[in-house]
């Protein structure tokens, strides 16, 4: 929704509620179609993605849901000739980063929870911030923290530990790699949004994660804040682009009805 977008609102049970009615025009079979034809595209032709097509990728991607609200991705499309080269030499020289059109390093990053809590304030889409979302993103700088060392973790997580004894209680993330992994999180969930974009523009990817991860943070100046998740190769399937049939395993493997 932009600035411009009027919110609308109802009454239920007495208040003004914000309302954002279910679509029911969904095609499924269309949605269906765009899931299972997206397999893991390892030769791409020739053929550019358009900037167009690409950009609205990734505003789709960064629709993807997020920890928070708080969006803690980045994606660097690399477009200079030689940085590419450099790439596609720290993914190892794989086909699927070799014959890409795009090339976009999707990179999670930890430390703009505070900034991104406070623009949250800022940028709040209606009139009035509620104060219980006020103080949650007043709080969760705090929460996100692991101090140096991990030392806040360790405190929060021992007051944690004791105070779950009586009832639910967060259980982090604290520690610098649990940080990491909930930025990872959302990021991934952005990557997903990417390549099904990609997918329901006519185009394909490989999500990638054999790369060297040093020599990608030096090519594109990332500090220990910012870590590379996934390099995604994108562009137009080639004939022989997709290398063998999909394998899942049987749904009883992984589906428990608990
Ligand atoms: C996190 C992640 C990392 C991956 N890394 C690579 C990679 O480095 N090289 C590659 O060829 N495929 C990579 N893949 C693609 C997987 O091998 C592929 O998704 C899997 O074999 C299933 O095939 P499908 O995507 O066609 O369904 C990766 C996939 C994911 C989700």
């Amino acid at each position: 929704m932009n600035a411009a977008t009027p919110i609308k609102t109802m009454i239920i049970d007495g208040k003004e509620r914000y309302h954002e009615p279910a679509p029911k025009d969904i095609d499924l079979e269309q949605f269906r179609q765009v899931v299972t034809s997206r397999r893991s595209v390892r030769k791409f032709t020739n053929r550019p993605i358009p900037k167009e097509v690409l950009d609205d990728c990734l505003d789709m991607a960064m629709l993807a849901p997020c920890s928070s609200g708080l969006q803690p991705w980045e994606f660097y499309v690399v477009r200079s000739l030689p940085k590419k080269k450099q790439l596609v030499r720290a993914c190892m020289g794989q086909l699927a980063a070799k014959t890409a059109a795009e090339l976009i390093v999707c990179v999670a990053r930890t430390d703009r929870v505070q900034e991104f809590s406070r623009k949250m304030l800022l940028e709040w889409p209606m009139p009035e911030v509620p104060p219980l979302v006020r103080r949650y993103y007043q709080l969760i700088p705090y929460n996100y923290a692991p101090g140096p060392l991990n030392s806040f973790a360790m405190l929060k997580k021992a007051a944690f530990s004791v105070g779950g004894l009586i009832a639910p209680v967060p259980r982090g993330p604290y520690t610098r790699s649990e940080v990491a992994l909930w930025a990872a999180k959302s990021t991934a969930l952005a990557c997903e949004n990417l390549v099904l974009a990609l997918r329901a523009h006519g185009f394909d990817s490989c999500m990638m994660e054999g790369f060297d991860e040093q020599r990608v943070r030096k090519l594109l100046k990332l500090t220990d804040a910012a870590l590379p998740i996934m390099v995604v190769g994108a562009g137009e399937r080639a004939e022989d682009g997709v290398f063998w049939p999909q394998v899942r395993f049987d749904r009883s493997l992984f589906v428990h009805e608990v």
